[in-house]
């Protein structure tokens, strides 16, 4: 892509600038944005860099092990793993308000990222995957004059607090040109073409308490679902699909038994930049064949239904 090539030599040649000979931190959240800044900003200043992940053990399955093993051993980029999974589940402990959730997480995230950032000598930037529709929607949100709809964390709070300067290179874009810089930078075709995933992760996809066996069940039932979309073919036509697990629970039947467990709402939207969604129509045999295969497989499971709600008036996330 010629536009792309002409991007990366320009924001390059940027950064260098901007950095010289100093140090940078970057926080991966494991997704796109976070990805494709660090991989950018490593090809203009080499080990200067030096990449945090704080894994929050809200993560779907496998997928903290998918960002260090493609940071450590494809690209041999210097990589922090934190596990603070314990530490947040312990935060997190009674909290079941949405925003409470997502300001104990960020002010967490913040506390443990400063903490690693000191013992590794500390660094004068900070990295961030900041894109074109973030700037906007922190700023106001086109369902009125700035009205706070969630308050997107990212690690907002963190350069003040730690003297340090940003370095924003995804700034001016959005995110399918995230992603075309993405494959310019060569990243696996897997990791580019991914569907966004919030920063509180599936904390905020669990309504209510969050508790280790509730993750597990969510994460079990997301990746069915998430399997079942990639087989379809529809995973690269969704702009984001996932599960919710419900505090609800619901009577069935099982062989000759009477069940008593969670309903799983299953969603699933495009969009063009998240600003703006419609509710994905699928065909019924592939939601019938979705929800008998989480029912079967995933213990604690015993209805699942389709949110079929576009955003406004509802939100992407149910949180
Ligand atoms: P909503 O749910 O507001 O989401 O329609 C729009 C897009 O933003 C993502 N999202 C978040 N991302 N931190 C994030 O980094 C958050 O707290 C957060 N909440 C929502 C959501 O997944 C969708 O892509």
């Amino acid at each position: 892509d010629w536009t792309m090539g002409a991007f990366r030599e320009e924001s390059i040649r940027k950064i260098r600038a901007q950095v010289g000979d100093k140090r940078v931190l970057c926080g991966l959240s494991g997704g796109v944005d976070s990805a494709v800044a660090a991989v950018l900003i490593h090809e203009a200043i080499g080990d200067q860099l030096t990449c945090v992940f704080v894994d929050h053990g809200l993560m779907r399955l496998g997928e903290a092990e998918q960002v260090v093993s493609l940071f450590r051993n494809t690209y041999n980029i210097p990589l922090v793993h934190v596990d603070a999974s314990e530490l947040f589940l312990k935060e997190l402990d009674g909290v079941s308000d949405p925003e409470k959730k997502r300001k104990t997480i960020g002010k967490l995230f913040i506390d443990v990222f400063e903490a690693e950032a000191k013992k590794i000598g500390g660094a004068d930037f900070l990295a961030q995957g900041t894109l074109y529709p973030d700037v906007i929607e922190s700023v106001s949100f086109t369902g009125g004059p700035s009205v706070t709809i969630k308050s997107h964390h990212n690690v907002g709070g963190l350069p003040e607090r730690m003297n340090m300067k940003l370095v924003e290179p995804l700034r001016e874009l959005f995110k399918d040109e995230v992603r075309a810089l993405g494959r310019e930078l060569g990243l696996p075709e897997s990791f580019v073409g991914r569907h966004p995933f919030p920063g509180p992760g599936l904390a905020i996809r669990c309504p209510g308490e969050i508790t280790p066996e509730k993750l597990e069940i969510l994460r079990q039932a997301d990746a069915i679902y998430l399997e079942e979309i990639r087989a379809a073919g529809l995973y690269d036509v969704i702009w984001q699909a996932f599960a919710v697990l419900l505090p609800v629970r619901t009577v069935g039947v099982m062989g000759d038994g009477r069940t008593y467990d969670h309903v799983l709402a299953l969603r699933a939207v495009t969009s063009i930049d998240g600003m703006t969604a419609d509710f994905y129509p699928f065909q019924m045999d592939f939601l019938g064949r979705a929800a008998t295969r989480i029912i079967n497989e995933v213990r604690g499971i015993n209805r699942v239904v389709y949110d079929v709600t576009s955003k406004p008036p509802g939100t992407i996330e149910w949180e």
